[in-house]
């Protein structure tokens, strides 16, 4: 971690949407008058009936309960799409980049108006209607934005699962939902590499008991797959016979946008539910305020529209700012290591936000591949989905930014909406490995492990005190679930499952996970998820999975696997093992270290205890602290000597 502080450019604090006053001010309106505060941000969208009530939050462990602006009505496809056609019919609201570098599109306001339209009628066609759950399966291409706005237009929730994910998890995911309609695509393209998504859709659909969905298909590669009769529908001749005029339902700013799933400590992913009105006002503040996005600029977000970071800053964010934003299909290295700064220059992007796994690896490739280009377009940097070691930080501005953007290090999680702590380019000072400061309307505390509120410089968990609009509002089916995760701990606040510094300037320091999640190259993974995956092999008796610090992806998945009595723990198994889990849940979950264990550390009542598997697995077990509670000693010297992640 570095002190050293990066002051705020001039030329940026200048022009700066907020500046070091209009932040001290509006964030202190923000906690002092939540309501009055909202009531005046809250009209930044578009309402069809305005709301009179602003803020309706309960964090009380009996009776949680958020809600926001809740008698104001708004169709959110309207606010991105419609609103905008006055002033900006002709600017662009997409810009898609093609895996191939030969390959770009734009896609104006106004066609963004008839596709979504279009997509909108189709669904309808298909029998979607307000309320219905629609999965989303789809690659990085334009019609994964319209499909959202067209569920969003007609009042249906859409979840979308990533591409990357396996068959099963699919249909885990389509089912807990009762999706009736799954939209995907033929292939997908990543890397010059084809992805089966249609195929996998068909083994998910094998999977599901009870109910078929139909399913639309849209074509991408033209690749050859199987399509059944009276399920499928191709998209393109599905939308030959619909209008481009389909009328936005009229949604209370309560109702259900979307639900997506993510993974906790326990048990399967759990679909986080997120609401409308308060949703939409929130992603598209923090997008204009945290990216300072002045009108006409060029943004570019380079999540995965699978992940929440594509939901918020992908396109409900940036498209309810009228903002234009670019759309990439492919990855940072293909064709080479210079990918994402040839496309900086291609399209004029000004603003830059990706994930510090990312920088890493283009780290690696060397400075030329950086500095061959102009990147005179750029003026601000973002950083999302895992704590930016001060390395990579380092680089990121001096490299990429030419010292001259500011970098804004956004903390969030799928569960808060949108980003709740951040420097904004104008007005926060910087220090490299720092998320800064909250959010306006966001209260961070930082408690012990009873939950004491702790004061001053400190470390510990990072809560979150009161309800800010973009919050999830429960488990999709399990609000008790939602209740147990994160208001149970500690009683009264959100826990967020982050552990945190706050330094003597008030500024705060992410740690990392204090539960049993793990952030592989910023994507999010229970450790439980992949224990069960490898318990479900035949061979597997038992397996803890704990993470440990990788270079290039922040942590590592570490196995530790005791095999069925008579089994052979021989190398050939760890491979099977490792392709086993990547076909339960998909190829973000494969084991980077698996050590075969003929006994694990438990405790006399049974249970793992997994502080002594974290240590042997980041090869720092001097210190393992009391092994004499467990119920055999022994096996702590076993796992030590056969560790896998020697220094
Ligand atoms: C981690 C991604 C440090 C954190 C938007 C959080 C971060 C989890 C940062 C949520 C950051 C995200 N600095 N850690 N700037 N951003 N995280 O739900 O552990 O995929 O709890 O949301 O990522 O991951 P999720």
């Amino acid at each position: 971690m570095s002190d050293t502080v990066f002051p705020v450019p001039a030329d940026i604090a200048e022009n700066a949407l907020i500046d070091k006053d209009a932040y001290r001010d509006l964030y202190q309106q923000s906690v002092d008058d939540p309501d009055g505060f909202w009531a005046r941000h809250g009209k930044r969208i578009d309402w069809i009936r305005p709301y009179t009530k602003v803020k309706n939050t309960s964090y009380d462990y009996h009776n949680v309960s958020i809600k926001w602006f809740e008698d104001g009505t708004l169709n959110v496809s309207a606010n991105c799409v419609d609103r905008h056609l006055e002033k900006r019919a002709g600017q662009a609201a997409i810009i898609w980049e093609g895996d191939d570098p030969s390959e770009h599109k734009v896609i104006t306001y106004q066609e963004l108006y008839a596709e979504v339209n279009r997509f909108a009628n189709v669904l309808r066609e298909a029998g979607a209607k307000k309320g219905d759950r629609i999965t989303l399966y789809l690659p990085m291409i334009p019609e994964a934005a319209y499909a959202m706005l067209a569920c969003a237009r007609i009042g249906a929730i859409h979840s979308i699962v990533f591409g990357g994910f396996s068959p099963d998890s699919l249909a885990g995911r389509i089912e807990d939902c009762g999706s009736t309609l799954v939209v995907t695509a033929d292939e997908g393209l990543r890397g010059g590499r084809k992805v089966p998504l249609k195929a996998n859709v068909d083994a998910a659909c094998d999977r599901l008991s009870g109910h078929e969905p139909k399913v639309i298909v849209v074509k991408r590669t033209g690749g050859d797959i199987k399509m059944k009769d009276g399920r499928d529908v191709w998209y393109h001749e599905a939308a030959e016979n619909v209008s481009d005029r389909c009328e936005p339902e009229e949604m209370s700013a309560e109702d259900p946008l979307f639900i997506l799933y993510t993974s906790g400590s326990t048990g399967k992913p759990k679909g986080v539910l997120h609401t409308s009105g308060g949703y939409l006002v929130y992603a598209s503040m923090t997008h204009q305020y945290v990216f300072d996005y002045h009108d006409g600029e060029v943004y570019w977000c380079t999540a995965d529209v699978g992940w929440v970071t594509g939901h918020s800053y992908i396109v409900y964010g940036p498209l309810a700012n009228g903002a234009t934003t670019l759309m990439f299909e492919g990855i940072p290295t293909y064709p080479d290591a210079s990918r994402f700064w040839q496309v900086i220059d291609k399209h004029k992007v000004n603003i830059f936000y990706t994930a510090p796994t990312a920088i890493r690896s283009l780290m690696g490739a060397g400075e030329e591949m950086v500095t061959k280009t102009s990147r005179k377009s750029l003026r601000v940097l973002g950083s999302v989905g895992e704590p930016i070691n001060p390395e990579a930080w380092m680089w990121y501005y001096n490299v990429v930014g030419d010292k001259r953007c500011p970098i804004v290090d956004t903390w969030w999680q799928t569960e808060t909406g949108g980003i709740l702590i951040t420097p904004l380019p104008g007005a926060t000072d910087l220090k490299p490995g720092s998320a800064t400061l909250p959010f306006f309307g966001v209260q961070p505390a930082v408690v012990d492990a009873e939950g004491n509120i702790l004061e001053g410089a400190t470390e510990g968990n990072l809560v979150i005190l009161d309800s800010w609009p973009g919050q999830m509002r429960t488990v999709y089916g399990d609000h008790d679930r939602f209740v147990q995760t994160y208001f149970a701990t500690y009683k009264g606040m959100y826990f967020s499952g982050d552990g945190c510094r706050r330094d003597a300037d008030g500024y705060y320091w992410i740690t990392g996970r204090v539960d049993d999640v793990i952030n592989v190259s910023g994507h999010r993974m229970g450790t439980a998820e992949v224990e069960s995956a490898l318990v479900a092999h035949p061979k597997v008796a038992e397996a803890a999975v704990v993470g440990y610090p990788h270079d290039l992806k922040g942590q590592g998945i570490y196995a530790y696997v005791t095999l069925m009595e008579g089994e052979e723990p021989t190398d050939e198994l760890k491979k099977e093992l490792v392709t086993w889990v990547r076909k339960e849940i998909g190829p973000i979950a494969s084991p980077d270290l698996i050590q075969f264990s003929p006994g694990l550390p438990k405790t006399r009542s049974g249970k793992i205890m997994r502080r002594i598997l974290r240590k042997i697995a980041e090869d720092s077990f001097d210190n393992l602290g009391d092994t004499s509670t467990l119920a055999d000693p022994g096996v702590v010297g076993d796992l030590i000597d056969n560790r896998q992640n020697r220094a």
